[in-house]
């Protein structure tokens, strides 16, 4: 892997360059790109067809629907980006047969310094083109129509992991998933909208009131709706001993089984 110097330098390669063009222009990436944290090129793998139609597919050897997006293409692209950028540390392609995207693989990207993202298309890609792809990276169980906005996707999450990027540390260290626990609920002004009000702790200017009872909601939260996060969680004392209270020997320590 080549030398970290701080950013991500990402080459996107996509059939639809505007699609990706947009989206990295705007939130936490177009940002990132403001401040050189991020460096975004976009490539049309239309232009590495070599052929005048700038044909990117074809049908499926053996038959059957769809078309397949075809294999030189990707690897000229690849050929030129290597030439012009250097190897990059990572080819990945976004398929929904890859790794489910996690907190786990954003950090592990935002280590790398040079990022090629492959988007699919169609039915599928040549399968050879996975001799050059290091990983396979799906953002979920369904499947899109092609890889550009998974691509986005990856773009985002790793670029809240680039220290820098979001100002507030804080705010990216309490995201959900850092830790293996949903957040706790948020409100802001005004203190009563239709009639709900905002919980008494959060106005009664207490801090450690206010950290406890978070932390009692955010356990509260992921028992009802991730319970498989807290199979194998490391809690904090406080959190074991929020969660027996909330679910008596079913986790914590020596209750998992
Ligand atoms: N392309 C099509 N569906 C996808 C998914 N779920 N994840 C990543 N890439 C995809």
């Amino acid at each position: 892997m080549a030398e970290k110097s701080g950013g991500v330098h990402f080459d996107v390669v996509t059939i639809f360059p505007d699609v990706l063009d947009q989206l990295g222009n705007i939130g936490v990436v177009g940002k990132a790109r403001q401040t050189g944290l991020i460096k975004l090129r976009v490539h049309d793998l239309r232009d590495f067809c070599g052929d005048t139609h700038r044909t990117v597919d074809d049908a499926p050897y053996g038959g059957g629907p769809g078309m397949v997006l075809k294999a030189e293409p990707f690897l000229r692209v690849l050929h030129h980006i290597s030439e012009s950028q250097g190897v990059p540390d990572s080819v990945v392609l976004l398929s929904p047969q890859g790794k489910t995207l996690t907190h786990n693989i954003a950090e592990r990207f935002a280590e790398f310094r040079h990022i090629v993202l492959f988007c699919g298309r169609y039915e599928g890609v040549d399968e050879r083109v996975s001799g050059v792809v290091t990983e396979e990276v799906s953002i979920g169980d369904y499947v899109l129509s092609g890889g550009e906005l998974p691509a986005a996707v990856v773009l985002d999450a790793v670029a809240r992991q680039i220290p820098g990027v979001v100002g507030d540390r804080e705010s990216v260290t309490a995201d959900s998933f850092v830790r293996p626990m949903l957040d706790f609920p948020h409100y802001t002004r005004p203190s009563a909208v239709n009639g709900l009000s905002v919980p008494d702790v959060l106005l009664s200017g207490n801090h450690e009131d206010v950290r406890l009872w978070r932390k009692r909601q955010a356990v509260k939260r992921t028992l009802l709706r991730r319970p498989d996060l807290l199979v194998d969680a490391e809690l904090d004392p406080e959190e074991e001993q929020i969660l027996g209270e909330l679910a008596p020997g079913k986790f914590g320590s020596g209750a998992k089984k």
